[in-house]
This record gives structure tokens, C-alpha cells and sequence, in this order.
């Protein structure tokens, strides 16, 4: 894939879909520790990861997401048992996916983060932010309607 140019001052847009019972609770305990992360996330909560369809986060990009992270328990504190071993089945789906569609593998990340590890999900929010920024925008986004690109622009991060 050809190297594009990315503005200096891009900031992209990332959505998080983190679990009720881990990944959403360290953001959480990140914010009460003062942690800070960048703002360019908006996070959506699930009851586990394990719901988190691929098709929802493809439609994160469609609607104009820089980059989606899908974020829950480890393996073993899952508490639906077998919902983040499902998502880790259903992230390599996805990865499939986006690769047929020609988008960065880079713009999608899987992370299993629990309550207690609040420090690694800021790292990973750094990390991805930084990492979607040399990528630029998303190309999929190009593909939105007519008015959703002034739309993007009026709700972009300041
Ligand atoms: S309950 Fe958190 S990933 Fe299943």
C-alpha cells in the first residue's frame, strides 16, 4: 500500500469498544488515578467483548472511526466464559477483512485489559493514537454519504 503524507496536526478519531466488567472500569480507574489519555477516543460500552460483531466495528470505520480497539477481560475472567475466546476468534475474522478491504492492518487492535490494569490501557490508548496518526485518516471514510465529510470535520477533536 503507497505511503500517504498525513498532516502534522491530524487527529484521529478512535472508538473503543471496551467490557463492562474490565476494560471499561480501567478507563475508569485511569481517569480516577489521573492518568490521562488522549481524547481523541470515544469509548462504548458492551457487556463483553465477545459481542462486539465485526460488523460493528467495520461500521466504525464506515461512519468515519480513524482506528477501532476491542478491548476486554482476559480469557479467564471472561464473565460470560467463553465470550473473549469467541472475540479472539472473531478478531482474526476481521483482520481478514479489513485486509481484503484495503485498510490498514494498524487502524484495528484487540486488547485484553482488566479492571486492575488500568496503566496498560492508557499505554494502548497512547499507542494506538500515535500509531493511527502516521496512518492518517481512514480511506474507507471517503466513502460516506455527501455532508457526512463537513459533518466529521465539525465533530472532529480539537
Ligand atoms: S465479560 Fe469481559 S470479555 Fe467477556
Amino acid at each position: 500500500m503507497a505511503k500517504r503524507k498525513v498532516k502534522n496536526d491530524f487527529q484521529p478519531r478512535i472508538v473503543v469498544f471496551a467490557c463492562n466488567w474490565c476494560s471499561y472500569p480501567a478507563a475508569d480507574a485511569a481517569g480516577i488515578n489521573r492518568l490521562q489519555y488522549p481524547p481523541n477516543v470515544r469509548i462504548i460500552r458492551t457487556m463483553c467483548m465477545g459481542r462486539v460483531n465485526p460488523a460493528f466495528v467495520l461500521k466504525a470505520l464506515e461512519m468515519g472511526a480513524d482506528g477501532v480497539l476491542v478491548s476486554g477481560c482476559h480469557f479467564e475472567d471472561c464473565h460470560y466464559s467463553f465470550g473473549a475466546r469467541k472475540a479472539a476468534e472473531q478478531y482474526q475474522k476481521l483482520e481478514k477483512i479489513v485486509q481484503l478491504l484495503g485498510i490498514e492492518k494498524g487502524r484495528i487492535r484487540q486488547e485484553f485489559i482488566s479492571a486492575a490494569e488500568f496503566p496498560k490501557f492508557v499505554q494502548v490508548v497512547h499507542e494506538m493514537v500515535e500509531q493511527v496518526r502516521k496512518l492518517g485518516p481512514n480511506p474507507l471514510a471517503k466513502s460516506l454519504l455527501p455532508g457526512h465529510k463537513e459533518k466529521r470535520e465539525e465533530m472532529a477533536v480539537n
